[in-house]
């Protein structure tokens, strides 16, 4: 088992990754607290619930509806009244068994009830386990816009256990690894050059390279969430490819793609923006490419978008400040920053590249 540690003093906390970790009855016994709520939906645990071994953690258990459209405040106010029937008290500890959905639902629970209470994630898609269950942001949908209503919430461990991702659907696999690819273009060129040699090895599922993707994107993510735990400044440069991919999402109607196509496409027009403005090579480009085309991951916007309603929808982002559109641009592979100085003319040509 390897373990990371995202430091954020006194809130630190572990990241354990490992193979059949889920069956270590110990598991959690460092977290103190004698009282557990565990929160998956029925998927999940008719799938995967068996594989964990402590029954303490199983105690009070609270099965929600999947979905993207069950993350909302109904799905909360079911986990509250839960947690209160059952006298769930302050020092209880919740635990998220899930992909991203249950991970941002039951933080959100966590930070709210009684004013918070502690939180362990045990992320069970790769989406959730090199993104969403590191950092602490947690939130629910609101029928005017996505995880608009949202706090920090920094969980106490984060447990991976590579083995759930065998029922994974491919396509829910794929979307994950646009997120891993990711990490290697904004801050690490021999992971994103290790990634593209061992294409065959990550998708035939072999645990050690899984393992690898999964620890090299944890360490990247909890480095960044160290320096800059709120978004000011350098954590926003895990946004690549977001501002682009939220667009689209939107624009296409949510749930025709799944985020990471949409991010993965987006972060081929960054680094188009990129080449435009001078700075990125085109065999940087091509590589980025043909890495995400191994993931069948897309490379050209959906058919029949609106180029301009599709910007128009970029500047209502929630990444705008001060008027100003703020992007993050690949340097070159291993480096990004962000600037508000691309002009749109820029932007406006490197869309209509990928139609
Ligand atoms: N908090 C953050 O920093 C952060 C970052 C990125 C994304 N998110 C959020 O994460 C959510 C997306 O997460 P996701 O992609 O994990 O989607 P998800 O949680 O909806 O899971 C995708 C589907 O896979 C199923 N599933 C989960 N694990 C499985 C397994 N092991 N085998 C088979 N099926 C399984 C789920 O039940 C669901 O149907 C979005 O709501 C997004 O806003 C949050
Ligand atoms: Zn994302």
């Amino acid at each position: 088992m390897k373990t990371i540690t995202v430091k954020l003093k006194d809130r630190s906390y572990p990241i354990y990754i490992g193979k059949d970790i889920l069956k270590n009855k110990n598991l959690l016994k460092k977290i103190n607290s004698n009282n557990f709520a565990l929160i998956t939906n029925k998927k999940i645990k008719s799938l995967h619930l068996s594989k964990i071994k402590n029954t303490y953690l199983k105690k009070n258990l609270i099965i929600l509806n999947d979905g993207e459209k069950y993350k909302n405040q109904d799905s909360i106010s079911k986990i509250y009244n839960s947690l209160l029937k059952n006298k769930f008290s302050r020092d209880g500890c919740i635990v998220a068994f899930g992909g991203g959905v249950i991970g941002d639902m039951s933080g959100f629970a966590a930070a709210t009830y009684q004013r918070g209470v502690n939180f362990v994630q045990i992320p069970t898609t790769l989406l959730a386990m090199v993104d969403s269950s590191v950092g602490g942001k947690t939130g629910i949908n609101h029928p005017l816009g996505k995880n608009m209503i949202g706090s920090f919430h920094q969980p106490s461990a984060v447990i991976i256990d590579i083995n759930v991702l065998k029922t994974l659907p491919k396509r829910q696999f794929n979307a994950g690894m646009a997120e891993v690819i990711k990490y290697g273009i904004i801050e690490n060129k021999s992971f994103f050059n290790w990634i593209e040699n061992n294409i065959e090895k990550i998708k035939s599922n072999e645990d050690s390279s899984i393992i690898n993707i999964i620890k090299k994107s944890c360490e990247i993510k909890a480095k960044i969430v160290a320096m800059d735990e709120k978004e000011k400044n350098i954590r926003a440069l895990l946004n690549l490819g977001h501002t682009f991919g939220h667009a689209i999402e939107n624009n296409l109607g949510y749930g025709k793609w799944l985020h990471g196509e949409a991010v993965a496409c987006g972060f081929l027009i960054a680094c188009s923006v990129s080449i435009h403005n001078k700075t990125m090579k085109q065999v940087d480009y091509e590589k980025v490419k043909k890495v995400i085309k191994a993931f069948d991951l897309p490379t050209k916007l959906p058919r029949g978008l609106n180029l301009k309603k599709l910007y128009k929808t970029m500047t209502l982002d929630k990444k705008v400040k001060n008027n100003q559109m703020v992007y993050v641009i690949p340097k070159n592979i291993g480096k990004a920053y962000i600037t508000n100085k691309i002009h749109k003319n820029i932007v406006m040509k490197a869309l209509e590249e990928h139609v």
